[in-house]
């Protein structure tokens, strides 16, 4: 093995250095360096050395992908943990390196202290970094406290981008200068939650969609974790990931490992870049469907938790004459379940209101020509629900009992094998009965003081584990199943839960206004057709406010489309409306589940977001306004990613109603130009009231 080693891939250069027996240095992570050799890469590594100034700790740089305290590190620290207050600070050393491919392992020792460490780098084909951990104890047991990676990022790296959020509005984002210290973002509910930062960003300084380089990480995990970008007062800056985990949650016997989750690191010239690599790596992966992505009508916000089995029929068969393809019976069919104060745990369907069964329902569904998927909560329990009557003891309690509710309800110990095999064999049965092939998977409540009964130990790490076991039993047990994960909206979006989910329910926002941003910046890390977008009611249910169907539909075509809309009381017209939307995303899907993602960098009051097909022969955008601008008419909207010497013929399209607003004149005929052309200069953009969006097509001109 060469003392540094060069991978790359997608674009990409990973340059790391291996000598002295030390841990691995990432030298250079980003834009691909070229053929270079030995020598040069020699040099390279040589003249990032930094000069040591008086009184300066002398860490021997550059820093390691894991930090430790005794080579003095005193920033954020790589490995933390001990055995009743001895073997604290580890020192690990005599690493070796193998190769495969452009997988680098190093495996080190800490002979003193009878530890083992394997860190893992993985260059993915697209360009995508992933980085993994894994510490072997090999003494007296160990208590991990701590286990995070990092990335470098270079020094022109000023700003950061992160998200917050809350229900019904997630992915916020927040740009802030990168300053010496660390900005620190943690989910400590059990799982990432809706204020999740889902990626932690740094870049030159202004960076956009376009351009700017931009450096990004996330963390793999459904449960507790923790993300950082840190800049230490003697000049390095990282981003770094971790799960956070709870005292004493994870203690190492003899011969036991700890394996941190994997941390993605994905970077571009512009986010549209950095998330392009992330959308071709989870493109790539085998459990990505493969599938057209069935145009779904869920019964959500239609019926609420006002199920009756005629109704529903009825919903089905409008559904079908839609062309709706998949047809979800959301909250409200278990035993006893008429509101959110009970029930949950009671996975059986409720005869009192479905007599016979759901079977019937099922069918009907099946024979319209649709698949049948049904919402469960499979983490949760009411109190009052058979299953707590029965089994108290399968409820987390940390000692002061069952703690707060929240939404009425309480998470069971799914660690409790006997609690395990009870959900999943309801859950289970449930599927193989009514022939289920989509599930909601819902997770509504935070873990808290989640303890483990009866001793009370920290279980949230164990719970996740669960949950990852049940969906990988389900869909192991029943092929073609999938998965979404929703919890109260976009609070379990990581990469982790995507190894099992076949879409992420981003919010349960449907107003248009909201869901333009939450789906942008979601879609950072997801490609459109792993995020469900719907079109909702009129008068949004969250936001009260009202929007036209033609601008809800054009937010909602994007993604994996889904009608929310009581089918029962629409119009004619408005169905034949809605209709002439699902046909259009039919004709299209296929362009926008696999293409290339692009936004441009615009005016704060409208927005340019499209799809280019990989071959960049086509490709759909959406100009939308959404506050008044300043000055009228808006201006110019440049079409990004197209072929520069290409000719492409562009027209506005509108599937709804005819167009609103003043249209500037090359849209009564379209206009013949250059990708060159259409990215640089762009076409006037029609004058919009706010929350009014136009369609824009580019096709490729043989
Ligand atoms: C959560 C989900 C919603 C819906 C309700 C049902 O809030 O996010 O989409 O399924 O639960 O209770």
């Amino acid at each position: 093995m060469h003392d540094v080693v060069h991978l790359r891939s997608g674009g990409t250069s990973l340059v790391v250095a291996t000598d002295g027996g030390r841990l691995p240095r990432i030298i250079h992570w980003g834009v691909d360096l070229g053929d270079l050799p030995d020598a040069a890469l020699a040099d390279l590594a040589r003249a990032g050395l930094p000069a040591i100034g008086d009184s300066a700790v002398t860490y021997p740089q550059p820093v390691p992908v894991v930090a430790q305290l005794p080579e003095g590190w005193l920033g954020r620290p790589g490995v933390v943990g001990s055995s009743a207050g001895t073997r604290w600070a580890p020192l690990f050393r005599d690493a070796t390196y193998s190769l495969d491919g452009t997988c680098l392992t190093c495996d080190a020792v800490d002979a003193e202290y009878d530890l083992a460490l394997r860190i893992e780098l993985e260059l993915l084909p697209g360009g995508v970094l992933r980085e993994r951990a894994t510490i072997t104890n090999h003494g007296d047991p160990w208590r991990v406290e701590t286990l995070e990676l990092a990335v470098p990022v270079p020094s022109h790296a000023t700003e950061l981008l992160d998200f917050t959020g809350r229900w019904a509005l997630e992915r916020v984002p927040q740009r802030h200068s990168f300053d010496v210290g660390a900005w620190v973002r943690e989910s400590r509910g059990g799982k990432p939650g809706l204020e999740n930062t889902m990626l932690m960003l740094a870049g030159e300084q202004g960076f956009g969609f376009r351009s700017g380089h931009v450096w990004g990480v996330h963390v793999a995990w459904s449960g507790n974790q923790v993300v950082a970008a840190e800049r230490v007062p003697a000049g390095s800056r990282r981003l770094s990931g971790a799960e956070l985990l709870l005292p004493d949650e994870v203690v190492l016997a003899t011969g036991e490992s700890y394996e941190s989750p994997w941390l993605y690191a994905s970077w571009g010239d512009g986010i549209d870049e950095l998330a392009a690599r992330f959308h071709g790596y989870l493109r790539s992966r085998p459990e990505h469907p493969s599938a057209a992505r069935p145009v779904i009508v869920n019964t959500w916000e239609a019926v609420y938790f006002e199920h009756d089995p005629d109704t529903l029929v009825r919903l089905a068969e409008r559904s079908a004459a839609l062309g709706a393809e998949r047809f979800v019976v959301d909250d409200g069919w278990f035993l006893g379940r008429r509101d959110d104060t009970t029930s949950l745990g009671d996975w059986s369907v409720d005869r009192a209101v479905w007599p016979s069964g759901l079977e019937p329902l099922a069918a009907r569904v099946r024979e319209l020509g649709m698949d049948f998927g049904l919402w469960f909560e499979p983490e949760m329990v009411n109190l009052d629900s058979e299953l707590a009557r029965e089994h108290p003891d399968w409820i987390f309690d940390a000692g002061h009992g069952v703690g707060m509710p929240s939404r009425h309800q309480h998470v069971l110990d799914l660690g409790h094998e006997q609690a395990y095999d009870h959900v999943f064999g309801q859950v289970s049965a449930l599927v193989d009965s009514l022939g289920i092939a989509y599930i909601k998977w819902d997770h509504n409540r935070y873990l808290l003081d989640a303890g483990r009964t009866p001793s009370g130990r920290p279980g949230v790490h164990r719970q996740v584990e669960q949950v990852y076991r049940m969906m990988r039993e389900l869909t192991a047990a029943h092929p073609g199943l999938e998965i979404e994960s929703c919890a109260s909206g976009g609070g379990r979006v990581d990469l982790g839960i995507m190894r099992f989910a076949a879409r992420v329910w981003p919010s349960d926002c449907n107003d248009p206004h909201e869901r333009l941003e939450i789906q942008r910046w979601t879609g950072l890390l997801l490609p459109p057709e792993l995020q469900g977008t719907h079109i909702g009611a009129e008068e949004s249910h969250t936001t009260h406010r009202s929007h036209p169907l033609d601008y809800r539909a054009e937010k909602a075509l994007w993604g994996h489309l889904g009608v929310e809309i009581n089918l029962l009381t629409a119009s004619d017209d408005e169905f034949a409306q809605l209709k002439r939307w699902v046909d259009f995303h039919k004709a299209n899907r296929e362009l926008l589940h696999t293409g290339t993602v692009v936004h441009g960098d615009t005016d704060a009051a409208v927005r340019l977001e499209g799809v280019v097909a990989t071959d960049a022969s086509a490709a759909l955008y959406a100009f939308s306004v959404v506050e008044r601008p300043a000055t009228w008419p808006p201006g110019r909207m440049r079409l990004p990613g197209l072929q520069p010497d290409v000719l492409y013929r562009v027209e506005t399209v509108h599937p709804g109603v005819e167009a609103h607003g003043a249209q500037p004149p090359w849209t009564h005929d379209g206009v013949t130009l250059t990708g060159r052309v259409l990215g640089a200069l762009g076409v006037e953009a029609p004058s919009l009231d706010p929350d009014r969006s136009v369609l824009v097509r580019a096709v490729r001109r043989d």
